[in-house]
């Protein structure tokens, strides 16, 4: 199989790259990343050209997209603007990329009759859910400007699956957490600043809930879907094992054998989704279930981040992209932050 994996110098995108070549020694993979910040080559430093092809380019550029799709059997489209707390920034960035890139990607296999095209989706565009959990029947509800930017590239899929008939199926998957995630997101950026001493800016009572898969889980039904799943369908993909940011922020520190005074509450994110929860029968029907739960995965986690301290601090402290957003970012909400358990 001949896969093209938008986004696949970043988090998910480099772990569903090993997950491909490993399971397969005939497998390809062709690679279209454009390097933003959060991209980096070192992530599939694993694989060498004989497998693996990277182009780097925006999925956003029609003619080039064009160009890479001959012999290749289905594309896996994850390259995206993923960051919330960016989006509420300046969400431009996000709509190029997440809602007009994901178009050009589906034209891009319309034109070259593509047969599978995945659209790997969040559950965020549900939106908050106070009881019971979200089944891909229910109506999108997106509460920020990242999650309306993926919710905008999931209905061009099921339009051009109606009108084209593009071979599109989109997977809606919870958080994940795992190896090479980019030290902003919530677990490598707490892992990061708790080994460093520095404080961890909790949102608001830290009482939101999410549901924590691990990254190799998320890659092992993308690959399964992409052979059992059906054209025009919506999956959901989760670990029904919920959390609030509290508690995974406290493992974490018991983990790391680290105090839990580094704990400060800052102002909450604007929009902030308090839960998200996803029914993922529709999938494990057909025969998918996680494997790893989170303590196993938290401690893979934390092992990977502490044998690569290189590739941390690297980002940390030479990426001025980096330095510019955590700085201007969190300064200010920990500068009036207060403690969450005062000694
Ligand atoms: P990431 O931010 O780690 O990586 C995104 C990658 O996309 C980077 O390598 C970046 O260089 C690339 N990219 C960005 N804009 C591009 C463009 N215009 N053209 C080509 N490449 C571009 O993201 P991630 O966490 O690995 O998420 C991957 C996908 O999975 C996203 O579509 C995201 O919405 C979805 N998703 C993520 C999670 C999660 O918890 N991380 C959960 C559910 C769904
Ligand atoms: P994040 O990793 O940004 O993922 P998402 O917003 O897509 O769920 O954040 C996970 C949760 O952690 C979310 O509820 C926001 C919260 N959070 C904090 O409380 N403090 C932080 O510094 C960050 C980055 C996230």
């Amino acid at each position: 199989m001949h896969s093209l994996v938008t986004g696949g110098a970043g988090f998910i995108g480099s772990n569903l790259v090993d997950a491909l070549l490993g399971e397969d020694p005939q497998a390809r993979v062709t690679v279209l990343d454009k390097l933003t910040y959060a991209g980096s080559l070192e992530n599939l430093r694993a694989w060498g050209p004989d497998r693996l092809r990277f182009v780097q380019g925006d999925v956003a550029d029609l003619e080039l997209v064009q160009g890479l799709l001959e012999g290749v059997d289905v594309i896996f489209h994850l390259a995206a603007e993923t960051h919330v707390d960016r989006s509420v920034v300046g969400a431009e960035p996000f709509l190029q990329t997440n809602t007009v890139g994901t178009y050009r990607m589906l034209e891009a296999a319309r034109l070259a009759g593509t047969p599978r095209f995945l659209q790997v989706s969040t559950d965020e565009v549900y939106g908050s859910i106070d009881q019971g959990s979200h089944t891909e029947n229910d109506p999108l509800k997106p509460s920020n400007p990242y999650s309306a930017s993926k919710a905008g590239g999931d209905m061009l899929c099921l339009a051009h699956h109606t009108t084209h008939g593009v071979p599109v199926l989109i997977t809606r998957c919870t958080n994940n957490y795992g190896p090479r995630q980019y030290p902003e997101k919530l677990l490598p950026f707490f892992l990061a600043r708790a080994e460093a001493g520095e404080p961890l800016p909790i949102y608001g009572d830290g009482q939101q809930v999410r549901d924590w898969l691990y990254v190799e889980d998320h890659c092992r039904a993308l690959v399964f879907l992409a052979r059992h799943g059906q054209p025009g369908e919506i999956y959901n993909i989760s670990a029904q094992g919920e959390k609030t940011n509290l508690e995974v922020t406290l493992t974490l520190l018991e983990r790391l054998g680290l105090s839990r005074e580094l704990i400060r509450r800052v102002t909450d994110r604007p929009g902030h989704d308090r839960r998200y929860s996803l029914d993922s029968s529709k999938l494990r029907q057909l025969g998918w279930a996680p494997r790893v739960d989170f303590e196993t995965g938290l401690d893979r986690t934390i092992a990977w981040y502490q044998a690569n301290r290189d590739w941390l601090e690297r980002i940390r402290l030479d990426s001025a992209e980096y330095r510019k957003f955590s700085e201007q970012y969190y300064r200010e909400r920990l500068s009036s932050s207060t403690a969450f358990f005062p000694r």
